[in-house]
């Protein structure tokens, strides 16, 4: 069993083989140096400087497994007739069934910075001093957790997002205008439908002829996903490595899981989704390790993220795009939940509040989204209702 990309996804996959009973040999191929580590802290606590590094297990859980981690070496190209797959440092690995968990990479700027691992973390950390003024390309999740770490290190920041709204690809509008609210409180500049004519040195020239002054430019406008050695290998790729239901990409015995794979989702009738998120790539993880062992599958859970901005939680469960019809509960401590309904059937529910506030809501949202539910939106709107008996009513999928 081969692994390509140690990050959240193939780690965990990994380390799943074993789980399922698998004794035989897994070799975990990863690019990056050292343990293998999380992500989403790099946005938040690893740039405030608040935390160093979150491995994704203990240094020694891999060895004790049993799983032998190349660390630091990429693999370069994949034969998928030879089944063999080819290293940089020269070695060639043989395997039965192979999983690619690439993930994806940030899409570049020229002249700016971005963030999408440990290095580019660091890198980023020590540009971040007080009165610095930093200027954030894209008002998407890189952006704006960015522009909120940044500014509570006393910068002072501007976000330039060239869509009329932040967080447009996965947030319902509300609440990203409440989300917006809260960093223009915090002292930033946020400027929406405004887009980057070209950085120069010291500025930022947009394209409504305003500039920006500023000492470092972070983008985040959107990841790719690393898609290089499938399509060199022949393997399908459309926005990601087409799998199907059980992670199978077209090529026998390899799979595709995690950031890098776009795979029919059955919840929203089989629509090919690639999904940007850390619950997604664990799930996924799993669900390869299982199917390569030979109980395939179709890949059906909710998907769920949250982003942390300033003291605000955000959390999204299903799609929100999916929607046709919205209804609003604001609570009285301040929270608001938001259901999206396409035919009268729950398919996303999303919160914003302080903290963990919307944890449960959002929680018991997904598991109706799951049931396929039809609640009645008065009970969804009505803060006095609790949401927790919806699940008592009979469910389409039982
Ligand atoms: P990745 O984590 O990208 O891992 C892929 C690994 O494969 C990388 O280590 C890469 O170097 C390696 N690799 C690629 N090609 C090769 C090759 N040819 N050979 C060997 N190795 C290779 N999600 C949330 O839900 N909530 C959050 O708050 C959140 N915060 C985030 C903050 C940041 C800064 C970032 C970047 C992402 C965040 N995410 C968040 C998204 C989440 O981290 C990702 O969805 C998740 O990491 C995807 O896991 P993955 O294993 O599929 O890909
Ligand atoms: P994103 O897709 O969330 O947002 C990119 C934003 O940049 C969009 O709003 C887009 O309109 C804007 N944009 C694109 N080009 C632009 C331009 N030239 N000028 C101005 N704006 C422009 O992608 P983002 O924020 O870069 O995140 C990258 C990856 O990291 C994603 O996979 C994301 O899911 C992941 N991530 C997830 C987090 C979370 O779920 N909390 C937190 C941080 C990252």
């Amino acid at each position: 069993m081969l692994v390509v990309g140690a990050g959240e996804c193939g780690t965990r996959a990994a380390l799943a083989l074993r789980e399922e009973g698998y004794a035989g040999p897994v070799t975990l191929v990863g690019g990056e140096p050292g343990t293998p580590y999380e992500r989403p802290p790099l946005s938040k606590a690893v740039l405030s400087g608040a935390a160093d590094l979150t491995p994704l297990c203990p240094a020694e859980r891999l060895a004790e497994a049993g799983v032998t981690h190349l660390a630091g070496v990429a693999a370069t190209a994949l034969d998928v007739t030879a089944h063999t797959l080819a290293l940089a440092d020269g070695r060639v690995l043989g395997y039965d069934r192979l999983l690619l968990a690439t993930g994806a990479r940030a899409r570049p700027l020229p002249g700016a910075l971005v963030l999408r691992n440990h290095a580019d973390a660091v890198a980023l950390r020590e540009r971040l001093v007080p009165g610095a003024r930093v200027g954030v390309v894209g008002g998407g999740f890189i952006g704006l957790e960015v522009a909120a770490t940044a500014a509570g290190l006393g910068c002072a920041v501007t976000v330039v997002e060239a869509a009329p709204r932040l967080m447009a690809r996965a947030v319902p509008e509300r609440l990203a205008a409440r989300a917006a609210a809260r960093h223009v409180e915090a002292g930033i500049d946020v400027r929406c439908g405004t887009a980057v004519a070209r950085l120069e040195p010291g500025r930022i020239v947009l394209t409504d002829g305003r500039v920006v002054e500023v000492d470092v430019v972070v983008a985040g406008i959107g990841s790719a996903p690393e898609t290089a050695l499938a399509e060199a290998a022949g393997i399908a790729v459309g926005n990601g490595i087409l799998v199907d239901g059980a992670m199978a990409t077209s090529a026998p015995d390899v799979f595709a899981a995690g950031d890098c794979c776009s795979f029919p989702h059955p919840l929203y009738g089989d629509r090919r989704l690639r999904l940007e998120s850390w619950r997604a790539a664990q799930e996924q993880g799993v669900h390869a390790a299982r199917a390569m062992l030979g109980t395939p599958g179709p890949y059906a859970a909710v998907p769920w993220f949250w982003s942390d901005q300033h003291d605000l939680s955000l959390q999204v469960a299903g799609l929100s795009g999916a929607a046709t019809e919205e209804v609003v509960r604001l609570r009285p401590d301040g929270a608001e939940l938001w259901f999206g309904l396409d035919a009268g059937r729950l398919v996303a529910v999303a919160g914003i509040g302080a903290g963990t506030a919307v944890a449960r809501d959002v929680r018991i949202g997904e598991m109706l989204i799951a049931r396929r539910a039809t609640p009645d939106p008065a009970a969804l709107t009505d803060p006095a209702a609790a949401l927790k008996p919806l699940l008592r009513a009979p469910s389409p999928v039982g």
